[in-house]
């Protein structure tokens, strides 16, 4: 068995007098420590695939596997607990507490945690050690995303979910941004997933997933994923 499986999973989102079927039959499997990256236009069904393994949506039918638990099973309480420890997710806009320093935005999150890694530890390997007593307004973009990912991590958790982790960030940020997810993945054997709109990063992924139309099109594994550094798009 896998460490995340996704077996024939529909989402059918009823909008009116309209079936949308966003997911028709989704079928995956990811391996603990691995980056994936899901690619594919806009609308394909990407952050619902993301949004559904990190339990904030459910599927309409279809099994899912997440280290042993069956997520497609899990009761509103279940999936509390699945959001709180297993699932750090990372978003476009960051979503940093404003009035919060670096370190206290990394706080607070471990707080809801079971077995939190050190807050200062963390943000230093993203590479901000400097700056964790500073506001989001004192940081930059790039540095927001670090400190959103330093939060994520720092709940320890079994999967690091990240939907579009550098659609607000020029390539230079981006790159490094994509760089950090990389060497997480790495240090702490982090299973992580970055949803994108651009195929170029596909080679950076342990594994990649082509969705179309609410379909999985093509997954590759790639023995050798190329370093961000060496990707240019
Ligand atoms: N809550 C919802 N209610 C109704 N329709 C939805 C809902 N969420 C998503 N959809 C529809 O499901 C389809 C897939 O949406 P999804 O957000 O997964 O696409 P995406 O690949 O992430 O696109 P993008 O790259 O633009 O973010 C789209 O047609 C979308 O309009
Ligand atoms: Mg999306």
């Amino acid at each position: 068995m896998s460490y995340i499986e996704f077996e024939n999973v529909t989402k059918v989102y009823h909008v009116g007098e309209v079936d949308i079927h966003a997911l028709a039959g989704v079928d995956f499997a990811v391996e603990k420590g691995e980056v994936v990256i899901v690619a594919g236009a806009s609308g394909a069904g990407k952050s619902t695939i993301l949004n559904i393994l990190g339990g904030m949506d459910t599927p309409t039918a279809g099994r899912i596997v997440v280290d042993g638990a069956r997520v497609d099973q899990m009761n509103e309480k279940q999936l509390t607990d699945y959001r709180r420890y297993d699932i750090g997710f990372v978003f476009q806009f960051y979503n940093l507490v404003q009035n919060l320093t670096a370190l206290e935005n990394v706080e607070l999150a471990t707080e809801i945690c079971r077995d939190p890694l050190v807050p200062s530890k963390v943000l230093a390997d993203v590479g901000l050690q400097e700056r964790i007593n500073n506001f989001p307004s004192q940081l930059s973009g790039g540095e927001q995303q670090r400190v959103a990912i330093a939060r994520a991590l720092a709940k320890n958790p079994k999967l690091l979910l990240c939907d579009e982790p550098t659609g607000a960030l020029d390539y230079v940020t981006g790159k490094q941004i994509l760089k950090v997810l990389q060497e997480m993945s790495r240090s702490y054997g982090m299973t992580v997933i970055i949803i994108t709109h651009n195929l170029a990063l596909c080679p950076m992924g342990d594994r990649v997933f082509r969705v179309k139309s609410g379909k999985i099109i093509s997954a590759e594994y790639n023995e050798h994923p190329t370093d961000i550094d060496e990707i240019e798009w």
